[in-house]
């Protein structure tokens, strides 16, 4: 029977946070041994046409990935797709899950993004028991979910926008409608433009896409939980907190020193009631949280002993044009999303200005090591440095990896785009990138260009091929080409 996700379609994505590597990451801090990448095996429940899933499966050809999604639409497109791409070690299977999921072993990570919240108790039952019948015994699971109290929130709209859309079920209009109302709202709330938390809901409302604001604003379910209840769920599948998903979600942020030493105080050793008062603090709306088996003991933190293990990079950017790295002179590295480092020390300079510059390729903590030492003329630090990753990680300047990304930094003469991209980039606007994230290529001239990246095109070859979409002056033409490569390279989508 077709299901709503059938009868408008719902726009799939790679989600950085749910890749394997992010997951083992997080494993490895917290002192467990997940299962090593290449030959993982992850399931993915609610997979839609599989846009999560096939460019893990394609970097993973000895990894085996399985899908599994209610609607028969997405999924057959997700599996014409993986014929096409010549993929063997993935398929996608259209099923309820109350109808069970196939017996296929025990997998190492298991995905439900953008599920949890949407399905009625049962299935939210169904699910926990899937993770708890089939995560290997060092798995681990991320579920994202509506959190609250900013649930709250999102709930006061969607009422309104439900109450003025009504029994309207086409897309167009109930979009329609559903902006209107938030439209209407914001102009009799003028005085409250300025408050960050109204106009950041209304702001994301308004940007959403029709067919996502459809399922996951107006759409028939909506359970959000406190992050305590969903752990106490969890629990009695015999699942516990591993850790989120974002780490630095984790940390008080900007929230004042004052106020978080009394949170420490009521919280005392207990992370789940401290992270519980931080979602109160900061009216959280969203969770993306890794479980694992409760038989398995976790530190109370990270565990800083455990990043010599892992690689690291930074889309950071220095502030000032040249790094000074003499005592005393503070130099700033700002991050996406509000986070920098501003730092007069001048190992973690180093650190910082090794990171930026290597971007987006990762280094290893040797490496880092002894290239940062060298710099600063320093006696080798390594449990210093393993503070500084730690905390700039806490803070969301840098990331940590499991495994070296698998993308180049540098525009080589024969740039490499991988065959997925090079397919997507020939069927539509979204493209995927090493780094599991996607990218929009809205001009024509950009697509035909990362279908061109095959190793056998130099910057000749692709201005020739270029040149009758662009009708530009041959140095103009050249000078192009480079800058998008550049942008390519610096977006996570070069191998080569
Ligand atoms: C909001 S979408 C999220 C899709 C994708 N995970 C994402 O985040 O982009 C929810 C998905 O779960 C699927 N789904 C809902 N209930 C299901 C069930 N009982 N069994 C299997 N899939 C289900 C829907 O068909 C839909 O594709």
């Amino acid at each position: 029977m077709p299901t709503q996700y059938d009868e408008v379609l719902y726009p799939n994505l790679p989600f950085g946070q749910t890749h394997p590597d992010r997951l083992a990451t997080l494993a490895i801090l917290f002192g467990m041994e997940p299962a090593s990448l290449p030959g993982c095996r992850v399931l993915e429940v609610g997979c839609g046409n599989g846009e999560n899933l096939i460019p893990m499966a394609f970097q993973y050809p000895a990894g085996e990935f399985l899908g599994i999604d209610a609607a028969d639409i997405a999924v057959r497109a997700g599996n014409q797709e993986i014929a096409g791409l010549g993929l063997t070690n993935i398929r996608l299977e259209h099923r309820d899950i109350m109808d069970g999921v196939p017996a296929a072993g025990t997998f190492d990570y298991v995905i439900a993004h953008g599920f949890y919240s949407w399905v009625p108790e049962p299935v939210r039952d169904r699910l926990l028991a899937i993770i708890q019948a089939s995560l290997a015994p060092q798995g681990v699971a991320f579920v994202s979910y509506n959190a609250l109290p900013g649930g709250r929130l999102r709930q006061m709209f969607r009422e309104m926008m439900l109450f003025h859309v009504g029994e309207t079920k086409e897309l167009a209009p109930r979009i329609h409608g559903a902006r209107e109302m938030v439209q209407w709202f914001t102009a009799c709330q003028a005085d409250l433009g300025g408050s960050g938390l109204l106009h950041s809901q209304v702001e994301s409302i308004m940007e959403r896409q029709p067919e996502v604001l459809y399922h996951d604003e107006v759409g028939q379910i909506y359970h959000p939980v406190y992050f305590q209840e969903f752990l106490a769920h969890a629990g009695r599948f015999g699942l516990q907190l591993l850790s989120e998903a974002n780490y630095h979600d984790t940390q008080p942020g900007k929230l004042p020193a004052a106020v978080v030493a009394q949170v420490d105080r009521v919280a005392g050793d207990n992370r789940i009631l401290r992270d519980q008062y931080f979602d109160f603090l900061k009216c959280r709306m969203f969770r993306q949280t890794l479980l694992c088996h409760q038989e398995i003991v976790l530190p109370a933190a990270a565990l800083v002993e455990r990043v010599p293990r892992l690689y690291a990079c930074s889309a950071a950017k220095p502030v000032s044009a040249r790094l000074d790295l003499r005592p005393g002179v503070a130099e700033e590295f700002r991050g996406g999303h509000g986070s920098g480092v501003t730092t007069a020390h001048p190992f973690t300079k180093a650190v910082m200005h090794l990171l930026c510059e290597a971007w987006p390729e990762t280094r290893s903590f040797a490496d880092l090591l002894a290239s940062a030492t060298q710099l600063t003329s320093e006696d080798a630090n390594p449990a210093g440095l393993a503070e500084i990753l730690l905390a700039t990680y806490s803070a969301g300047v840098i990331e940590l990896h499991a495994e070296p990304a698998q993308c180049v930094a540098q525009v080589s003469r024969f740039p490499v785009a991988t065959k997925l991209a090079r397919s997507q980039a020939r069927r539509g606007r979204l493209i995927a990138t090493m780094r599991h994230t996607t990218i929009e290529a809205r001009d024509e001239h950009v697509r035909l260009l990362i279908g061109l990246l095959d190793g056998e095109h130099d910057s000749a070859a692709l201005a020739r091929e270029l040149s009758p979409a662009l009708h530009l002056p041959e140095a103009d033409l050249a000078q192009a080409i480079q800058s998008h490569l550049e942008l390519l390279a610096n977006a996570g989508l070069l191998v080569g």
